[in-house]
């Protein structure tokens, strides 16, 4: 379909419909207005304010020290960007496994101050209450099993998820878990392919991908991995799509040399 054709704006429900139908779903993370604008643009369902923000911009080694205020404010520049495509904003590390009361209020900002239409929530089972009741409160969750970069302590290493029986069966009924907790989609991050597939086919709620094969129902990336803006990314399963680094820093090299040399601003450039 056409970028044109898809001009209606995107809700938890068209994702289930594109299950349905076997429309690959595309999701990809965005940060600020101006790369959402630009993904939007180019067609893109689900543009997911991750906590990778914290990495990717903040320069950090992980997601641990992203807070509320920082997703709420990377929220609205979002949504500010983009019309059609659903935005879900990742909720950070400890913001929901509080109090009902508090996880209420965190998620509660990314809709209203953020003007997000959903949240992600990673692992299962010690949120899974909370989901059902944020559902029932009318916030939609996404859920996200697997590599869950949150709990990166507990799980020790980066390594792909479910290989062991013992494993791919915990992580196959928490998946189920989550749909009957009301979860509109869930992410399967760095799962084993064959066990993603299996989850993708009990599940009749989309499950989107990163790094667990190719029969997930959509994929998301981070924006500046595939874009090759973000050099310190080198898992397997990133394709670069674009190799965006060195026109920047050729761009910025050929300014200073510009200024440096006396050519820039030339007399009209006033
Ligand atoms: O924070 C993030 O960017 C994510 C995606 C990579 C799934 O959670």
């Amino acid at each position: 379909m056409s970028v044109e054709g898809k001009a209606r704006a995107l809700t938890v429900a068209s994702l289930r419909r594109m299950k349905a139908k076997g429309e690959r779903i595309v999701a990809i993370t965005a940060y600020d207005a101006l790369f959402a604008r630009l993904q939007e643009q180019a067609g893109v369902d689900i543009l997911l304010v991750g906590d990778s923000v914290g990495m990717v911009y903040g320069g950090r080694a992980d997601t641990l020290a992203v807070t509320v205020d920082q997703m709420a404010y990377h929220t609205a520049c979002v949504r500010r960007g983009a019309s059609r495509a659903l935005v879900v904003t990742d909720m950070p590390f400890l913001s929901v496994q509080g109090s009902f009361d508090a996880a209420l209020a965190h998620c509660g900002r990314m809709l209203s101050e953020g003007g997000a239409q959903a949240v992600k929530i990673e692992g299962c089972p010690a949120v899974e209450d909370t989901i059902r009741r944020l559902v029932d409160c009318g916030i939609p969750v996404m859920g996200h099993l697997g590599l869950i970069p949150q709990s990166i302590h507990r799980l020790g290493s980066w390594g792909q998820r479910g290989r062991s029986e013992e494993e791919a069966a915990r992580l196959l009924d928490e998946a189920l878990r989550l749909e009957k907790a009301g979860c509109f989609s869930l992410v399967l991050e760095k799962v084993e392919p064959g066990l993603a597939r299996r989850i993708t086919g009990e599940l009749s709620i989309p499950t989107i991908g990163i790094g667990s094969g190719i029969h997930c129902d959509g994929q998301v990336l981070v924006n500046v991995d595939l874009l090759g803006l973000y050099e310190e990314m080198d898992a397997s399963f990133v394709r670069r799509f674009a190799h965006l680094a060195d026109p920047v820093r050729a761009a910025v090299a050929a300014y200073a040399q510009a200024v440096r040399e006396g050519s820039f601003p030339s007399q009209d450039e006033v």
